[in-house]
């Protein structure tokens, strides 16, 4: 059994991207410019933001940080987005989600230029993802995917069974394991929370994607000898034993489906760390102008 390393190909991912931008400034290119917005006070929201701020500093991009209260206007709000759009300083951006109720996530996402959308999130990036087109892909399945290649994790032919559908996680892993190049070429089963007898679609897996955000769903006898478990699940419950009082939990139980594993991550330090510096590599092709060029005109 092999625990994969999340925290370990992070870093070392993170050094090639500092390498990249020392590059580009030798060149006499300016750095990799990421914006964040931030809507309300959100705890999770709040230290997720502060941590891709964080480490854009720590790899030597430039990052600002664009804060609303709760109560802001959907229009305010879009309004920056188009400021953003245009500015050419800015290479990439994010809005993080959740948003409060009164504005459409939708509305959000369609606004921002899928030029600077290094979430991925943009219809223009989800479509160009599903048809093996160059694109921004989304942070968690980009991560996967790299956690799988740097272990060389043979994925062709294997039966991938993703637990979950959501936007984020579930239906692009689902799109990207399909695909014919590596890592993909897998026959893929999405299950979700309306399967019948999800535990025999588990049981015949090779490859386990866990995201149903559902601590401890995926238990020792519901997985079969040598498979590949990847367990993207972070639920936040309290804890006595951590500063912060709260630990992360995954979808899978750990002590019993690791013995039967031959690659598993744990959380935390499997999947968690390989998401932000995703958003890092996305905003350093931004940067680069690496998948979209500087074309004005829509392709
Ligand atoms: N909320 C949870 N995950 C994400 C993410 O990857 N990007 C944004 N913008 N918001 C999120």
């Amino acid at each position: 059994m092999n625990i994969i390393d999340g925290r370990a190909v992070a870093a070392q991912i993170k050094l090639e991207i500092a390498d990249e931008v020392e590059q580009m400034l030798a060149e006499g290119r300016k750095s990799p410019h990421l914006a964040a917005i931030l809507v309300g006070h959100n705890g999770g929201s709040e230290t997720y933001v502060a941590n891709k701020v964080k480490m854009c500093g720590e790899i030597g991009f430039k990052s600002t940080l664009i804060r609303y209260e709760d109560r802001v206007s959907e229009t305010e709000l879009l309004h920056k987005i188009v400021e953003l759009n245009l500015d050419p300083d800015v290479d990439g951006f994010i809005v993080q989600l959740p948003l409060p109720q009164h504005i459409s996530e939708q509305k959000v996402i369609e606004t921002i230029d899928y030029r600077k959308d290094v979430d991925g999130f943009h219809p223009v990036n989800v479509g160009r993802m599903s048809m093996g087109l160059p694109c921004f892909l989304p942070a968690t399945p980009a991560g996967i995917r790299e956690l799988l290649k740097r272990y060389a994790i043979q994925t062709e032919g294997k039966h991938c069974v993703i637990l979950g559908r959501s936007s984020i996680v579930g239906k692009p892993m689902a799109a990207l394991m399909l695909q014919k190049t590596y890592p993909g070429d897998c026959t893929v089963t999405v299950c979700h929370s309306r399967t019948k007898d999800i535990q025999n679609y588990c049981r015949d897996a090779d490859i386990i994607i866990a995201a149903l955000g559902v601590p401890c769903f995926l238990k020792g006898d519901m997985v079969k000898e040598g498979v590949v478990v990847i367990d993207v699940g972070t639920t936040r419950v309290p804890s006595k034993e951590t500063k912060s009082g709260f630990k992360l939990k995954g979808d899978v139980v750990f002590e019993e489906v690791a013995p039967k594993c031959s690659f598993i991550t744990p959380v935390p330090g499997g999947v968690g760390p390989m998401t932000i510096i995703s958003l890092m590599k996305n905003t350093l092709l931004a940067g680069q102008k690496a998948i979209y060029g500087y074309e004005t005109e829509t392709i």
